[in-house]
């Protein structure tokens, strides 16, 4: 238990060109998935996804994010375009965790896409507990349809975060974090 509490207070995010080689195993990988898919999930309806960008693969996707760039940014540098097509290849491992929430009868929607973010923070605190460091982040593409239907995804569904995953170039500094007097209270005191 103190090694699971330890972990959960000790768990700080890493930029992406911070993150090294080697990233997880297939086996490493397998597990931070599983994690991933045992969320709590309002009528089981398994409401995410998972897209991984791994090796040489990263570069193809960033090929159309860079695309994408560059045809709405047709004033765009060779560096800026090279940039963006390095975008999940800054990271050994990247996995996108789609949203796949919608209408339902019973079911809100919001409680659907919580249920996405729920995925996408297991994902990144099972990094934690293998060694790794991880980097939940959106950034523009996670927003622009041109890319996600690139990307393969259908029209209702969203990117709940890029989760980029590697070896802390050095241990993290935390930052301050918001004191429990400004953000709980009890009620009826
Ligand atoms: C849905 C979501 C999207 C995010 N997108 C970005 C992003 O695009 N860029 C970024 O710098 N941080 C983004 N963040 C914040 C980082 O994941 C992280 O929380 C932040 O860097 C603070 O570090 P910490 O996790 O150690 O507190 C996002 C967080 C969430 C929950």
């Amino acid at each position: 238990m103190q090694n699971a509490l330890q972990l959960l207070t000790t768990r700080r995010s890493v930029k992406p060109l911070e993150l090294k080689e080697p990233g997880p195993s297939e086996a490493e990988l397998e597990t931070l998935l599983t994690v991933a898919s045992r969320v709590p999930d309002h009528g089981k309806l398994t409401p995410w996804r998972f897209v991984v960008f791994a090796g040489d693969n990263r570069l193809r996707a960033g090929d159309l994010i860079a695309a994408a760039f560059g045809a709405q940014h047709p004033e765009a540098t060779a560096d800026q375009i090279a940039f963006e097509r390095s975008r999940l290849a800054r990271a050994p491992l990247v996995v996108g965790v789609v949203s796949r929430a919608g209408p339902h009868v019973k079911i809100p929607e919001w409680e659907q896409v919580l249920s996405a973010g729920a995925a996408a923070m297991s994902l990144v605190l099972s990094a934690h507990a293998l060694g790794y460091a991880a980097n939940w982040i959106t950034e523009w593409y996670a927003y622009d349809r041109r890319v996600l239907d690139a990307l393969g995804l259908a029209g209702h569904e969203r990117i709940a975060g890029f989760v980029h995953i590697g070896r802390p170039a050095q241990p993290p500094e935390d930052r301050p974090r918001p004191p429990l007097g400004e953000i709980v209270t009890r009620f009826g005191e």
